[in-house]
């Protein structure tokens, strides 16, 4: 890959804290080399309280683009001086575009990323047809709220351990949402199309979200925004109950094909296997 560097090469790359297990790297550089790109794509972690003059100090510099991740998505979306509707709607961003003007253009392609991720392991699966379930009130979920909505999902429920959470998201978000806690789950699991686990439970190996998934429809489809492990123990409940099931990893792969194209100007070549890429760093291969 570094051999077709040039001093023409349009540099992207991926900041957050830590940084050092993104997996963005390796997906954007395989892509790069396959399709003989003069690019690179590489990470940066600032110091915490060092991320808008880092930012600032990229206006007008040749950089194209950047990814953020952990923790800096919200200060991102300030850090901007335009945002998109979707950006705006989940409060944060996960792309910032560098325009030749010095200015900066926000964007969220986590959620693009939710619903392409289910387009593809759930084929057919159509988000306007019933209500959603999501579990969990914090960033990765108002993302999520925020495409569902925009996708036509005719009503998002929001069901958080702490319920003062997912009040706030509906008091963003207006009539098309409700709060719950999970004494409610029985009956607004039993018409849900879609069932999402937005809370960290399940991450590193440990239970999923209390719910009781054989209470939902037999065509709802149940996706896990953890993906680690790749299957997790509630992708599991699901499977075992004969549920679709949708994984973390497809999220984040499908996140960073809207990015490539914003950084690139093209579609990132179909010949590169990232899923096999990204299960190979996760050990799951
Ligand atoms: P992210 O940006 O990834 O969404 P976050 O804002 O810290 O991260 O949100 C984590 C989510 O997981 C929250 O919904 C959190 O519930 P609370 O709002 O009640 O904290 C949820 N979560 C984390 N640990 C949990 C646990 N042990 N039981 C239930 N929910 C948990």
């Amino acid at each position: 890959m570094s051999s077709t560097l040039t001093g023409a090469a349009m540099v992207a790359g991926v900041c957050g804290a830590p940084v050092k297990h993104s997996m963005s790297p390796v997906i954007h550089n395989a892509w790069i080399a396959a399709a003989g790109l003069d690019a690179a794509y590489v990470p940066f972690a600032p110091a915490e309280d060092r991320f808008e003059a880092f930012i600032e100090g990229l206006r007008g510099v040749a950089i194209v683009g950047l990814n953020v991740t952990i923790p800096f998505k919200e200060r991102a979306l300030a850090a901007a001086d335009t945002a998109s509707d979707l950006a705006r709607m989940a409060g944060a961003a996960n792309l910032l575009i560098f325009e030749a003007d010095g200015s900066i253009r926000a964007d969220n392609t986590d959620g693009p990323g939710l619903l392409a991720a289910i387009a593809a392991q759930a084929p057919g699966f159509d988000v306007s047809a019933a209500p959603v379930v999501i579990l969990g009130a914090g960033g990765a979920a108002r993302g999520a709220v925020a495409a569902l909505l925009l996708a036509g999902a005719p009503q998002v429920r929001i069901v958080n351990r702490t319920l003062a959470r997912a009040e706030e998201l509906v008091a963003a978000f207006g009539e098309k949402t409700l709060a719950a806690d999970e004494a409610d789950l029985p009956w607004l699991l039993a018409d849900a199309g879609l069932v999402i686990n937005a809370t960290s439970l399940g991450l590193g190996g440990g239970d999923g979200p209390v719910a009781p998934l054989e209470l939902t429809p037999t065509d709802a489809v149940v996706v896990d925004m953890v993906y680690k492990p790749l299957r997790t123990e509630f992708l599991q409940r699901a499977d075992a109950l004969g549920r679709r099931t949708v994984d973390g990893l497809e999220m984040l792969l499908r996140q960073a094909v809207p990015s490539f194209e914003a950084f690139y100007g093209q579609a990132p070549p179909t010949s590169v296997d990232v899923r096999g890429l990204a299960l190979n760093l996760l050990g799951e291969a």
